[in-house]
């Protein structure tokens, strides 16, 4: 049985990645959708989440699992029994640092092999950054993403603004929603 791995944060997973699930998960016998959970990372939505919204959204792809991992990839893969990651590739731009991270890995573990999908043209503008960022500025975010991370994203932006409003006066709320995106832009969720 051909088993690989597509490793990542999927914080959250958008239809670009759900694109190569479901490409990869015809080539495999069976697809692991492995998701980092790295305590010094700063995830806009935590492991439960994220596998939650994997979960939802793969459903219909009886051979792909959801799965989570801590520490180097390598060893997962070796835990998992597979010498195979996919990975996605978007633009050029993507290329250097996947290039680096598959020479590591290989040099880590001789009998990896890092598979390069390219991404499917329509979506080779997205990231969960970018659709993060729409949703935060009240964007409508449904073509980007499956209909759960739509909604997880919806309630969640809608909740801190509604807790905002409901407990600080109306200057110590505008500073605050400055400070909030302030964090956005500045990248405290956006480094995928
Ligand atoms: O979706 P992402 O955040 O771009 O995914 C990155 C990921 C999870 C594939 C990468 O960070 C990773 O493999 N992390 C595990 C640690 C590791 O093995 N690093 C490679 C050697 S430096």
């Amino acid at each position: 049985m051909k088993t690989a791995i597509y490793p990542g944060s999927f914080d959250p997973v958008t239809n670009g990645h759900l694109d190569i699930i479901e490409r990869a998960s015809k080539i495999f016998d069976h697809l692991i959708v492995g998701l980092l959970n790295n305590p010094k990372k700063n995830y806009f939505f935590d492991l439960e989440e994220r596998i939650f919204m994997l979960r939802e959204a793969t459903k219909h792809l009886k051979n792909v699992e959801i799965d989570a991992f801590d520490g180097l990839l390598v060893n997962y893969a070796k835990m998992r029994n597979t010498k195979i990651l996919i990975k996605g590739l978007r633009a050029i731009s993507d290329f250097e640092y996947e290039f680096q991270m598959a020479l590591m890995n290989h040099k880590l573990s001789s009998d990896i092999e890092t598979l390069f999908m390219m991404t499917n043209q329509q979506y080779s503008y997205l990231s969960s950054s970018v659709v993060k960022e729409v949703a935060a500025f009240g964007g409508n975010v449904d073509q980007f993403v499956p209909p759960v991370v739509a909604k997880m994203l919806y309630e969640r932006f809608n909740k801190q603004s509604r807790e905002k409003s409901d407990t600080e006066t109306d200057d110590v709320y505008t500073e605050s929603l400055e400070d909030y995106y302030g964090l956005l832009l500045n990248g405290k969720y956006f480094d995928d």
